[in-house]
């Protein structure tokens, strides 16, 4: 789902465009496209059949955050949680549900329905199966880990577990579960199921990690890994994202996972990684954007 954003920040990061203007727009493109079925517009909704978005954003250089939660009719989410980090609060950085709309609208926002016909023919199938919910059916977060010259930004956006709870919350809008970032150490962003990641607060361990010496990638493999061991059943499935100050990155998962990478060294390339952490460059033909 990031590959086509992360070709278009790559052009404009090229072109001296800010991290905090790209991160957002590769996360519209995202929450806009009503066919992926885990953020934005097409996002799948909860049990009573309505969509409600979780966003989060982190300014490395200035540790400020905005996040929202179940935030219902908004259009896109993620600027609303960068609006709400930009802002420079002390308090009220993190807005849920009807307030979350409130600022929406108070702020100057654009709103939408987002339940497509499609995700709510999907919620009215899975509604009268008594076919058992997988913990990944229809769950997948947007993560995007940006740099510039100045510094890091992590964000994600999701509309969170198929058939949730009414006022779930997952990890995406809580800092340091779905997102973290310390420009002067990295920047890390989790997909998964968000109750797992927010037992290892697994965004804000892959940059701790980082800061105690470990790269991006042994950084990621180790968060996993601790939160792994202190199981006492099986992981659910997680991925976590990272950058480190100088723009080398990380992955780890417990799960087949796609992502993608590009750096002033290196054009826009999208990779699949397996839960060996096994990782094989993707070609054009395995993506569909
Ligand atoms: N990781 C997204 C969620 O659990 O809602």
């Amino acid at each position: 789902m990031s590959y086509a954003s992360t070709v278009e920040a790559y052009e404009r990061l090229k072109n001296n465009e800010k991290a905090e203007d790209v991160i957002i727009d590769a996360i519209c493109k995202v929450e806009d496209n009503k066919d992926l079925h885990s953020v934005g517009f097409g996002g799948l909704p909860n049990k009573e059949g309505v969509v409600q978005l979780d966003a989060g954003y982190m300014d490395g250089n200035s540790g400020c955050f905005g996040a929202v939660g179940c935030a219902e009719n908004v259009k896109n989410p993620i600027k609303l949680a960068k609006s709400l980090a930009d802002e420079n609060r002390h308090f009220n950085n993190f807005i849920v549900g009807k307030g979350a709309y409130k600022y929406a609208i108070e702020n100057g926002f654009e709103t939408r329905d987002n339940l497509t016909k499609e995700a709510y023919e999907k919620y009215l199938e899975k509604k009268d199966s008594d076919i058992k919910l997988k913990s990944y059916d229809g769950h997948d977060t947007v993560c995007f880990v940006c740099k510039d010259e100045n510094g890091l930004i992590s964000a994600c956006s999701t509309s969170g577990l198929f058939m949730k709870e009414d006022g779930r919350l997952g990890d995406t809008p809580i800092v340091g579960c779905g997102y973290y970032a310390d420009s002067k150490i990295g920047a890390a962003s989790a997909t998964g199921v968000g109750e797992e990641i927010s037992r290892g607060m697994i965004s804000y361990e892959t940059v701790r990690l980082m800061s105690e010496g470990y790269s991006a990638m042994d950084a990621c493999k180790k968060a996993l890994a601790k939160l792994n061991a202190k199981m006492d059943r099986k992981l659910l499935s997680i991925s976590v994202i990272a950058l480190d100050a100088n723009g080398n990155y990380g992955v780890a998962t417990n799960c087949d996972f796609a992502f993608s990478y590009a750096s002033e060294n290196c054009e826009p390339k999208a990779y699949f990684v397996n839960s060996k952490n096994e990782i094989r460059e993707l070609s054009e033909n395995d993506i569909i954007d």
